[in-house]
């Protein structure tokens, strides 16, 4: 590996927000960054700047220490549902969706049906809502992410529920193994692998060829709450993503997010 290279994943990997970030993700970053800045130190500064848009953004510091105290509480024998709505609250994604939680899952499972394995791609703490999903108790649960600690989170929480399923730690854009779920979630993490890398949705959908439902869901609102237009230009993006992909489209009717239906089409 080239020095300038190994400079910059030192630097990421010595950096105490990043370092627990798959080590594809900090080499990817590394290499486009310094594709862009030649010199070390300017390279490590954007790369950085990347990955806070990617990653750093969802989670206030000392979320994952107030995860893993939430976590301790529960092995203690906590109430459940209290100890995951407040850990719901603490990544940016699970957060908004928290006032519609159970509608949201009505809403997806009477369209695709209940399934009996599900991929969550990119799943944040989304693991965190399993007590409002209303999944039969023997269907597994497997989330992908990018941060260690939110993997081992989720493995805790599976552990202490005994729910089956497990957290994989991997960078989705460099080594995406999707398994055989029945249904694969992908919740309003599409723009975000797109900043990282331009195509990466239809990268993932192809990856996801061989599974029959894909759950793809957008945010109708910027974090800073303004709605301008998301709905209508994601609308536009999921009809031709879902065209290019060959797959069967269906929106569904749903206030607080953009949520779209993606079935394998029959030959
Ligand atoms: C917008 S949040 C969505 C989280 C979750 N899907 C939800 O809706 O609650 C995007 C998540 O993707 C993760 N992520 C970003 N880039 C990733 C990558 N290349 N591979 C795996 N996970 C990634 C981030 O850490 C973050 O938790």
């Amino acid at each position: 590996m080239p020095d300038a290279l190994q400079t910059i994943i030192d630097g990421l990997t010595a950096s105490s927000k990043y370092r627990d970030l798959a080590p594809a993700a900090l080499e990817r970053t590394a290499r486009w960054a310094l594709e862009r800045q030649s010199k070390p130190a300017a390279a490590l500064k954007v790369a950085k700047r990347k990955l806070h848009q990617a990653f750093g953004a969802y989670l206030d510091p000392g979320a994952l220490n107030a995860v893993d105290k939430a976590l301790d509480e529960l092995e203690a024998g906590g109430d459940l549902r209290d100890i995951c709505s407040r850990v719901l609250r603490l990544h940016r994604s699970s957060a908004e969706r928290r006032a519609s939680l159970e509608a949201f899952y009505n809403v997806i499972w009477d369209e695709t049906g209940l399934p009996t394995n599900v991929l969550d791609v990119a799943a944040g703490l989304n693991a965190f809502a399993l007590p409002w999903m209303g999944l039969p108790a023997e269907t597994r649960y497997h989330a992908l992410e990018i941060d260690r600690r939110l993997c081992s989170a989720t493995d805790r929480l599976l552990c202490a529920t005994g729910l089956p399923g497990e957290a994989t730690w991997s960078d989705v854009l460099s080594d995406f193994s999707p398994g055989t779920p029945d249904v694969a979630l992908i919740l309003k993490t599409l723009p975000c692998l797109e900043q990282q890398e331009p195509g990466a949705s239809d990268a993932i959908l192809t990856a996801l060829a061989s599974v029959p439902l894909i759950v793809i869901t957008f945010p109708v609102r910027s974090l800073g709450g303004q709605e301008k237009g998301m709905r209508e230009n994601y609308l536009d993006q999921i009809e031709r993503l879902a065209g290019r992909n060959h797959r069967d489209l269906t929106v569904l009717p749903f206030d607080d997010e953009l949520i779209a239906i993606l079935r394998r089409a029959e030959s």
